[in-house]
């Protein structure tokens, strides 16, 4: 019973290959059509890679205005060659799939779906832009609010490559994070859409927008280029974690969220986080229908004592943002335009501020100019305490922050608010009026 059965798998299965073949193939190009009928096409698109993606001139190419299933993990090694997606990635609804089986990042305990290793390589969206769309919104119900919940995949993890350019990509309904780039030198991603919209108005009651879905995030990576992004979405456009080193940011339109974040960094005792070179510049900043602007640039260290377990939880960690230049930033009706913050931990507790001073983590030459338009003074909890302003630079006693300067700085806030402007603490800052 149980070998005829097979054997009827094997038959069915020999007639399905050759009714319809992984991929044509044609010289050095190989093209793959989707299976249909909610078919993992996983399997063909590996086969692709491994055909095409191997040489120089390779290419593999997945066309519009077809949609493919990933309904598994998938590494994609490319070498020397091009994989064009003007179709669509669409990432699988099976949560205990991916929850138990997605790659494992090392930092937070996080998870990604796809990752693309190798060298000289080009991802290309063309000019209609295709890409991925992750399926989230299943995850942000599931994960119901919360900060950093396990298994939530990061739909393109950049691993383990050298000199390669992502380009005219978009990324719709990421799961977690839409980018991670780690442990990589010399990538360039250029003309990105990141958009994560939450309609699911239970999961969260001010406006419903979803924790984590970051546009993307650095991670022991050098000479990286983040250029002409539009994101919408609920969390951090560009975070820098440890071991960023010469990056270079240019040209973002931001729809709501916390802004451009250096951070979180020093959450691991054993790990020294370094920021290093660092451009930031040509950012426009605004709300969006749902979500806040939380602020425009911000900074953030873990307190200096490990209290709790990652993601949540940690500190004491070491290390420096060191060479920071942020040069026109508009800003529309953000909360806390720019501000330092080395009192961090995502586990809001009683216990938590009493450790505000005791980071050692250094934040020195960093370098603001041109940055113009209004803040809101409405933040009134933070970190702890009972005040808004436009720039605040909370640096600890510890660690204070040196050489911090600034120039062309108008931000306006509103004509009823009467407290600081600008607040300082353990920071040597020129160009600007501390505590007035
Ligand atoms: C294969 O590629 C060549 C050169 O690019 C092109 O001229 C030809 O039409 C292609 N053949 C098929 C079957 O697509
Ligand atoms: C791939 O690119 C690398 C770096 O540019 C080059 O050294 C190598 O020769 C190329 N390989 C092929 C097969 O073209
Ligand atoms: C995922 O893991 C959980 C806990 O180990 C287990 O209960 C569940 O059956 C697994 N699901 C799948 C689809 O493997
Ligand atoms: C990661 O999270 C999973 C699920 O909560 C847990 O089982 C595992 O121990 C964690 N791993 C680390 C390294 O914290
Ligand atoms: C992709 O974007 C680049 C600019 O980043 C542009 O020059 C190129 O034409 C685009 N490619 C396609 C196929 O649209
Ligand atoms: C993001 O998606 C939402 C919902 O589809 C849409 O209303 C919004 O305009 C999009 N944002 C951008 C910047 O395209
Ligand atoms: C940034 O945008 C400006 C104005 O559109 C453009 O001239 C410049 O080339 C862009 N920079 C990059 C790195 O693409
Ligand atoms: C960063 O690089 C330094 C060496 O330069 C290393 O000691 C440290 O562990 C790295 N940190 C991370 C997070 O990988
Ligand atoms: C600071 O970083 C910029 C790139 O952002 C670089 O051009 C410059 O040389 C660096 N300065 C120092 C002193 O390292
Ligand atoms: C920062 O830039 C300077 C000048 O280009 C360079 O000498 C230095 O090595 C860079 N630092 C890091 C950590 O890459
Ligand atoms: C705060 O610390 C005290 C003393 O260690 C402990 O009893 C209490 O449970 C802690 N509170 C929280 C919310 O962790
Ligand atoms: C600051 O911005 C306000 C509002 O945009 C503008 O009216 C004012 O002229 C600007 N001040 C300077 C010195 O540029």
């Amino acid at each position: 019973m149980k070998s005829s059965a097979s054997s009827l798998f094997a038959f069915l299965g020999l007639c399905f290959a050759t009714s319809i073949p992984p991929f044509e193939k044609n010289g050095t190009s190989c093209t793959v059509v989707p299976l249909g009928n909610g078919q993992d096409d996983v399997p063909n698109i590996l086969a692709a890679v491994n055909q095409c993606g191997q040489t120089a001139g390779g290419r593999i190419v997945l066309p519009a205005p077809y949609t493919y299933r990933i309904s598994q993990r998938m590494t994609t090694h490319l070498a020397n060659s091009t994989l064009e997606i003007g179709g669509t990635l669409l990432f699988s609804d099976n949560i205990d799939y991916w929850v138990n089986h997605s790659y494992r990042v090392d930092f937070q305990n996080q998870s990604s779906a796809w990752r693309v290793t190798g060298h000289d390589y080009v991802i290309d969206g063309g000019p209609h832009r295709g890409g991925i769309d992750g399926n989230g919104q299943l995850w942000y119900t599931w994960a119901k609010g919360g900060s950093n919940v396990f298994g939530r995949p990061i739909p393109l993890h950049v691993f383990q490559s050298t000199r390669a350019t992502l380009r005219n990509l978009s990324i719709r309904q990421p799961q977690f994070w839409a980018v991670l780039v780690d442990s990589s030198s010399q990538i360039a991603l250029d003309q990105f859409n990141v958009n994560a919209t939450n309609h699911d108005f239970s999961v969260s009651p001010e406006g419903g927008w979803v924790q984590n879905t970051d546009g993307v995030d650095t991670y022991r990576s050098d000479y990286i280029s983040i250029t002409n992004w539009v994101y919408q979405g609920g969390d951090d456009v560009v975070a820098f974690k440890g071991n960023s080193t010469n990056i270079h940011v240019e040209n973002v339109t931001v729809y709501g969220g916390p802004g451009i974040a250096f951070g979180s960094l020093g959450q691991y005792p054993d790990r020294t986080d370094i920021v290093v070179n660092v451009t930031v510049k040509n950012v426009v900043v605004q709300p969006s229908s749902q979500r806040v602007m939380n602020s425009g640039v911000y900074f953030k260290s873990w307190i200096g004592v490990n209290y709790g377990v990652p993601p949540n939880g940690g500190g004491g960690g070491h290390g420096h943002v060191r060479n920071v230049t942020v040069e026109n930033i508009q800003l529309k009706d953000v909360q806390l335009p720019v501000y330092i913050d080395t009192c961090l931990s995502y586990l809001f507790n009683e216990n938590v501020t009493q450790y505000c001073d005791t980071s050692t983590y250094e934040f020195e030459n960093l370098h603001f100019k041109n940055i113009s338009g209004n803040g809101l003074a409405t933040v009134t909890d933070y970190p702890g305490r009972n005040i808004s302003f436009a720039v605040s630079l909370l640096c600890s006693e510890k660690a204070p922050c040196t050489d911090l300067t600034f120039q062309d700085i108008n931000i306006t806030l509103p004509a009823t608010y009467t407290g600081e402007r600008v607040l300082c603490q353990n920071a040597e800052v020129k160009g600007l009026q501390c505590n007035s």
